[in-house]
């Protein structure tokens, strides 16, 4: 059998508790163990005159049975009196059930500001006043239960009682944002619809069903959603006569009605009245944000489409469906992308690389001998071409960007990311990603879930971590990770985060998965990241910026299985994720470069062309020709000329054609530094990385010659 739903030690307030409803509650609660603070004016049905002995005959009957209770016989307009005595008496107050009601029934011409204020005062002013008054309480002592007391009168309306109606209706809007305000401080408001033979009802109903309606059949209801076991909140419940049942919203899936630059009109609005109000298929929005989320959306749909189309929402209508057909296999189109030292260091910095461990300096200083890209920098040149715009270019899928959650990240690296990236260097394959993403409330295409080309994430072993490595992350960790370019506002912006349906804005999945990809290379690879091969994770969970990120990793061969979890919370947010290492001795013949070719001919290819508009002009600050001696691994790989004397420039490949006035031998890999101004010629020069031969001092000159071209 079940154990009954008890409230020992709970402290709970009825109001209007001398009668009918509110006198049921009080000897129900009071019977599983509450103290009870039974609160009623005492006046009459219209809220006439006042007495005590309403309040005290339902107290006495509690006591009579051994219950506890006092009385209180103020009106809930001063609803700080009304928990005061709870306090006063009890010391503590759990439970409001905002009950107390009164009627001044009118049909709506004759209804007087009297009749209107009154009610008002009673029914909704009098339940903010109440609840007001516990809310800092329960706020304190983390737990409170609230109940508000509507009426079929306010849902569907009632002849003769517009007044109580607005009322009625009223502490539901109440009741709705409260369930949202107390959700974290475990405060859970309900509203309840009642039917009941009182003798508020006894005047409009027949007398046999005043009594056949019984207050007993909607007690039980309140105690269940005031009990601490229940979980309900921010719901609306019609109950009577032993029968209970859930209300919700139901919203149409409606019709846009605007094109793009044009005018709306009340004719559009006409012409598609039929399918405003058609409710096949319709939706059931739950919160505020399943509302404005599809406001967002028709916006950007109005934008993108520029006609008149059907909702959005899955199982639209099929002359939308046909329109996906086109999202399916679609290629983006292909784009070129550069980076620089710059966005690596970034973008080390935001998953969390520090200069507090010496092994992470190699990531953060472009400095070090062994300066190197972190190999998930390969998901950002991915991603850039879905943040440029390549999402939104998707034909027959509209997207709402507050709705767009990542699921699963692959990535596998051809060879290790240079550490930067010119535009023009883009001929050879580095790296293949793959991203599986949800755009909530954009399908409904029909076909496959999946596809094979997808890299499955795989099950974690079943034995505890061989390894565990955390990282606090810091508040600022969305607002740094961001600047490697997802700009999503949903990682930084507390309004937008609230529209997606967070508390606040979150961390980017990215961002987490950099740093799990991270713990995994420094347990298993020294940050080696020569050894990385690929990874695979499935985004589980949110994390908020602040966090402490764990990632226990399980080593079998090559492959580190892994998963992430928030210290705090111990939720997993990273799941069934692995990376796959390169075994140590593949990857000596590996050196972090562009390509087989030298870089320095793509540089020297491109002074060239620069040469022809400013070349009469270098010539004339510089007038002497270079010769160059590129090495690639300690031998000879290639000549190249710079002719700065003669007309007006060149630049060609092989010695110089007739005498050089110096000649420079460097290799290419210190070339680039120099170009990219990491290495300054002289002082390459003093450190002997760079040789010169034949008239030294014009190597000074070099730095002006190549500076342009750092910002290549
Ligand atoms: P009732 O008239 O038996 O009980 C209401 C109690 O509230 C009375 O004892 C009254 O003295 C007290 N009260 C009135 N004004 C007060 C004030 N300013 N401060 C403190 N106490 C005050 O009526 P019933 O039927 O038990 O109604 C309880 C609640 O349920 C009311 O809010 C009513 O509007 C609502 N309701 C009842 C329905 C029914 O079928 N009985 C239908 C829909 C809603």
């Amino acid at each position: 059998m079940a154990s009954q739903l008890r409230f020992d030690g709970r402290v709970v307030l009825v109001t209007g508790a001398g009668g009918g409803l509110g006198r049921a509650y009080a000897l129900a609660f009071a019977e599983r163990g509450a103290s009870v603070v039974v609160n009623d004016l005492g006046g009459d049905f219209k809220g006439v005159g006042k007495g005590s002995q309403a309040a005290d005959r339902v107290v006495e009957e509690i006591r009579r049975r051994g219950g506890k209770a006092v009385a209180n016989y103020d009106s809930v307009e001063e609803g700080e009196k009304l928990v005061k005595a709870a306090l006063d008496a009890f010391g503590r107050i759990d439970v409001v059930v905002n009950n107390a009601g009164i009627l001044r029934d009118r049909s709506f011409a004759r209804i007087s500001d009297e009749d209107w204020d009154i009610i008002h005062r009673v029914h909704l002013r009098g339940s903010f006043q109440v609840t007001r008054a516990a809310w800092d309480h329960m706020k304190k002592q983390r737990y409170g239960r609230i109940i508000m007391t509507s009426s079929a009168s306010g849902i569907y309306g009632n002849f003769g009682q517009a007044n109580y109606s607005a009322a009625k209706l009223g502490t539901l809007g109440l009741a709705n944002t409260l369930s949202i305000e107390g959700r974290k401080s475990n405060i859970h408001c309900n509203t309840i619809a009642p039917n009941a033979g009182s003798r508020m009802t006894q005047t409009v109903m027949p007398e046999d069903l005043v009594e056949a309606l019984k207050p007993e059949y909607v007690a039980p209801l309140v105690l269940w959603l005031c009990h601490e076991s229940c979980e309900e909140n921010g719901s609306l419940f019609e109950v009577g006569a032993g029968w209970i049942g859930k209300l919700r919203w139901e919203r149409s899936l409606g019709a846009i009605v605007r094109k793009r630059n044009q005018p709306m009109t009340p004719e559009a609005v006409k012409a598609h009245w039929e399918k405003i109000c058609d409710f096949d298929n319709a939706s059931k929005p739950q919160s505020i944000q399943d509302s404005t989320g599809s406001i967002l959306e028709v916006l950007s749909k109005v934008d993108s489409e520029g006609g008149v189309a059907a909702n959005h929402t899955s199982h639209a209508a099929s002359a939308a469906t046909a329109g996906f057909a086109g999202a399916v296999g679609y290629k983006l189109s292909s784009f070129s992308s550069t980076y620089t030292q710059l966005e690596t260091i970034m973008y080390a910095l935001g998953v969390g690389a520090s200069v507090k461990d010496p092994k992470d300096l190699k990531f953060v200083y472009e400095g070090s001998s062994d300066f190197s890209c972190l190999p998930t920098f390969g998901v950002i040149i991915a991603q850039k071409s879905m943040m440029n715009g390549g999402l939104a270019e998707i034909p027959g899928l509209s997207i709402n960007f507050a709705k767009v959650l990542h699921g699963e990240q692959y990535l596998e690296l051809y060879k290790p990311l240079p550490t930067s990236v010119y535009s023009y260097s883009g001929k050879e394959l580095i790296c293949y990603n793959q991203f599986s993403i949800f755009l909530v409330g954009s399908g409904g295409f029909g076909g496959k879930r999946t596809s094979d080309k997808v890299k499955e994430a795989v099950a974690l072993p079943n034995r505890p971590p061989d390894n565990v490595l955390t990282d606090t992350t810091s508040l600022n960790q969305a607002a740094l990770y961001r600047l490697s370019g997802d700009w999503n506002p949903l990682h930084i912006d507390p309004n937008f985060a609230n529209l997606a349906g967070f508390d606040k804005p979150i961390l980017h999945g990215l961002c987490t998965f950099g740093f799990s990809a991270r713990h995994v290379l420094r347990q298993f690879s020294d940050n080696d990241v020569s050894r990385f091969k690929a990874i695979k994770a499935r985004f589980a969970k949110p994390v908020y910026p602040g966090q402490t990120l764990q990632t226990e990793m399980w080593k079998e061969g090559d492959r580190i299985h892994f998963q992430t979890k928030v210290q705090e919370t111990g939720d997993v947010v990273i799941s069934n994720a692995y990376v796959d290492l390169l075994p140590a001795s593949a990857t000596l013949a590996k050196t972090p470069s562009v390509g087989a070719e030298l870089q320095s001919a793509l540089v020297f290819e491109e002074i060239g062309r620069r040469l022809k508009d400013v070349g009469r002009e270098v010539v004339k600050k510089v007038n002497a020709v270079f010769e160059w001696h590129i090495t690639k691994g300690g031998a000879p790989a290639a000549k190249w000329t710079i002719d700065l004397k003669n007309g007006s420039g060149k630049v060609y490949q092989g010695p110089a054609k007739g005498s050089a006035d110096t000649t420079i031998i460097i290799s290419d890999e210190d070339f680039m530094e120099v170009v990219l101004g990491k290495l300054d010629p002289q002082k390459a020069f003093f450190s002997g990385r760079l040789k010169a031969r034949g008239n030294i001092m014009l190597s000074q000159k070099l730095e002006m010659i190549l500076k342009d071209y750092a910002k290549l």
